[in-house]
């Protein structure tokens, strides 16, 4: 009887670890469905949600902080007007999210993040890979952060460039709204581990194809559970998704 109750036991954990090693769900913008994109509330969320990674989106001030925030223009997502990156970092502080909190540094993310979930970095405006790898040093220096639990990851390949020139270590996602495979090139090239590409662009044979070069797949931006269901079904490692919580929704 005790038998049967510890193989029964052994079964179920190794279902659920297998159910989390093989399907990653990735807290798009912090629990952006629940709570307000990019905010310290939505990556709290994620956390509370027990999300397998967290993803940001970086631009840097003309006065150097780098700060989280996804559009190019305050406007839509808070109560600031114009271009972001034309905020010094004293003016951004009178800034409202539309939800009345205050646009976090990169460095206040890291903070409440840190070693209790993996984060992906998406360099978003120019000119962020390098202020990005030289405030991470000081996290992986510090112990605070270790580096297999970050992956950096932009549409701007140049600035992945610029990050693999600077630290031949630090985990490289390739970011692509175009074919997938045309994504190969530059990932072997920068020793990328993944490719993120937008999940309608994949079918199964360019998953298959991604995975035989060596590469894992994250796609965004998935929410519907259907959507989820085949991303996993096709084998795709992971996806980005404003409902962290929604890969118990999920057979296998
Ligand atoms: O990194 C995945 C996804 O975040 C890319 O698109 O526009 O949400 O930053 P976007
Ligand atoms: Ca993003």
């Amino acid at each position: 009887m005790k038998k049967a109750y510890l193989l029964v036991l052994y079964i179920c954990i190794s279902a659920m670890s297998y159910a989390q090693s093989t399907f990653k769900i990735i807290a798009h913008r912090g629990a952006m469905g629940y709570e307000m994109q990019n905010s310290i509330n939505s990556f709290k969320k994620a956390l509370e949600l027990n999300a397998a990674m967290i993803e940001l989106d970086v631009f840097v001030l003309p006065t150097g902080e780098l700060v989280v925030f996804h559009d190019e223009e305050l406007d839509a997502l808070s109560d600031g007007r114009g271009p972001l990156e034309s905020y010094p970092y004293h003016k951004l502080q009178e800034v409202r999210l539309n939800d009345g909190q205050s646009i976090p540094l990169l460095s206040e993310v890291l903070d409440l993040c840190a070693s209790k979930t993996a984060i992906n970095i998406e360099l978003k405006g120019a000119h962020t890979a390098q202020p990005v790898q030289e405030l991470l040093t000081d996290y992986f220096n510090s112990g605070l952060l270790q580096i297999d639990q970050v992956l950096i990851s932009s549409f701007k390949w140049e600035e992945l460039e610029l990050t693999r020139a600077l630290n031949n270590k630090i985990p490289i996602g390739i970011l692509t709204d175009q074919d997938p495979l045309k994504a190969i090139e530059i990932a072997k090239r920068l020793s990328a581990v993944s490719i993120n590409p937008y999940y309608k662009t994949l079918d199964q044979k360019k998953v298959d194809l991604i995975h035989a070069n060596g590469f894992q797949l994250y796609a965004w931006t998935v929410n519907d559970i259907g959507d989820l269901q085949k991303m996993k079904d096709m084998g795709v490692d992971g996806v980005f998704c404003n409902y962290p919580d929604r890969g118990t929704e999920l057979h296998r």
